[in-house]
């Protein structure tokens, strides 16, 4: 059976190529793996045959996507856990030195994050040391688990075989560590259920969210193959080994700063109490409420995902702005792009909070949140980075005039959570509705300061299973 990049893919069907594909795909591609707790290690290589002994070892210790989806069906049925994830990515400088002839292509991998300024970014001389000079971050590993007792044993491995390699050397050590709230969902450090939106690769998934979920009728998160993946150029065989593009940007959150912003906004609207001015920016309530759904937080238990904008074409509930409208406008993003093409920009998040937090995150105050030190390991997997992570950031995000607003309307303005713009002083404006529903009662006020910083950050090519043993 030739792989279908066309549609979702049932794995506990998968054969022939399909089962090939999978069997050297690395986890955490098509599917989330659990990674609560997760250490991120920067790598350079000073000698190219060193470096490669080195990868070759490294994947006899990983496993493979069918693996990975093995391990949580047996989970389901005998609370066995799985093993450990083991993830690698290779930046272009890692390809070069790692003296290897074939290097994926996407231009903007080519290129590097530091090249697109339409991006935004701080200088890169305000990066964390070690971003600062890409020709030197040559591997990403990613190690991570539900277990810290478990993770630091996986890492330890990884640790040696990084020391017994010649010429591999460690460059920084980034470590990422799960928040919950008090229904044990993943949340970020802003205090709101994240990870809940996701394209679904497996049909499997599509079918559980239908079933087990609020459904799939006015979003239907099924994502075709070739949103995610693509053949690995320098494998045995591209037709069937595949790799991922894999976006990594860490990204400070000033708490303080934000649950001031939340307070202000809701004053200069004025509209009673923080949550909805909070939810109005984010797109959700922290319980992950869709505030284009309704008016006040509640609908927790399954966090809603089964929506879209249709409703609501004057942004009189979910503002414009909103993070989650911005980054996914389900169809309502206008400007004559129809929901299939607009689909294409979705991408695979698999971010992980960074930071240890000595305040309780759920404990209402505002003057003991941190101001640095924690915030979001954003991390992505995109076929065509171009096309997902930087289209999403620079033309939406960034996009003064995204999404397309009634004649007449103010422009939306920049996503008040990870819109970049050139001044922080010229955030524009951005427009909420005083009372919920009601386009006629929509204000427009100062827009929130800036309150993420990027602290740097890489493009890498996690490549097929294959590829690492033979390179
Ligand atoms: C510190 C930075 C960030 C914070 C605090 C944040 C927070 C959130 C939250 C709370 C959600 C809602 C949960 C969900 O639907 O899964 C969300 C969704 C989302 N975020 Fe972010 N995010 C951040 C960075 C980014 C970046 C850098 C991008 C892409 C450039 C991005 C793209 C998205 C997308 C695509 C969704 C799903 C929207 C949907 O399908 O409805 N986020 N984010």
């Amino acid at each position: 059976m030739a792989i279908d990049f066309e549609n979702a893919i049932a794995w506990k069907k998968a054969a022939g190529a399909e089962r090939v594909m999978l069997d050297n795909l690395q986890p955490n591609i098509l599917k989330g793996h659990v990674r609560e707790f997760l250490t991120v290690l920067f790598l350079s290589f000073d000698d190219p045959a060193g470096g490669r002994a080195f990868l070759r070892t490294v994947a006899g210790g990983m496993k493979s996507a069918w693996r990975h989806f093995k391990e949580i069906d047996t989970f389901k049925k005998t609370m066995v856990p799985g093993t450990s994830y083991i993830g690698v990515g290779l930046s272009r400088a890692g390809y070069i030195a790692l003296d290897l002839p074939i290097v994926p292509s996407d231009p903007a991998f080519v290129q590097g994050m530091q090249a697109n300024p339409k991006l935004n970014d701080p200088n890169p001389q305000e990066w964390e040391e070690h971003f600062r000079k890409p020709s030197k971050i040559h591997a990403v590993i990613l190690v991570g688990d539900m277990l810290s007792g478990t993770r630091d044993a996986a890492l330890a491995q990884v640790v040696a075989w990084v020391n017994a390699g010649e010429g591999v050397s460690v460059l920084a050590r980034q470590d990422g560590l799960g928040q919950h709230n008090d229904n044990a969902e993943g949340i970020e450090h802003f205090g709101y259920v994240d990870g809940r939106s996701q394209p679904l690769f497996l049909e499997e998934d599509v079918s559980a969210e239908e079933q087990d979920t609020d459904g799939i009728t006015d979003w239907n998160p099924s994502c075709p193959l070739k949103q995610v993946i693509v053949p690995d150029p320098g494998a045995p065989d591209p037709d069937v080994h595949c790799g991922s593009y894999f976006i990594f940007r860490k990204l400070e959150q000033n708490v303080r700063l934000f649950k001031e912003s939340e307070r202000d906004f809701a004053n200069s609207l004025g509209i009673p109490g923080d949550e909805r001015a909070g939810a109005m920016l984010v797109g959700r309530f922290e319980d992950g409420t869709p505030v284009t759904m309704q008016f006040e937080d509640g609908v927790e238990s399954p966090v809603p995902n089964n929506f879209n904008y249709a409703s609501d074409t004057k942004g009189a509930k979910c503002p414009f702005a909103g993070h989650i409208r911005k980054t996914n406008p389900r169809g309502s993003g206008g400007f004559g792009q129809p929901e299939k093409q607009e689909r294409t920009h979705i991408m695979a998040r698999r971010g992980q909070t960074y930071g240890i937090r000595t305040d309780d995150l759920n404990d209402g105050r505002i003057d003991n949140k941190p101001e640095k030190d924690v915030g979001l390991l954003f991390m992505a997997f995109n076929s065509d980075i171009g096309q997902q992570f930087e289209f999403t950031q620079v033309a939406w995000a960034n996009g003064i005039g995204f999404p397309e607003v009634p004649d007449g309307s103010p422009a939306p303005g920049v996503d008040p959570i990870i819109g970049q713009t050139p001044n922080d002083a010229q955030r524009p404006a951005i427009s909420c509705p005083v009372k919920w529903g009601d386009a006629k009662s929509i204000k427009t006020v100062a827009a929130p300061p800036r309150t993420v910083t990027m602290k740097g950050g890489e493009y890498f090519f996690m490549p097929s299973l294959a590829f690492l043993k033979n390179i």
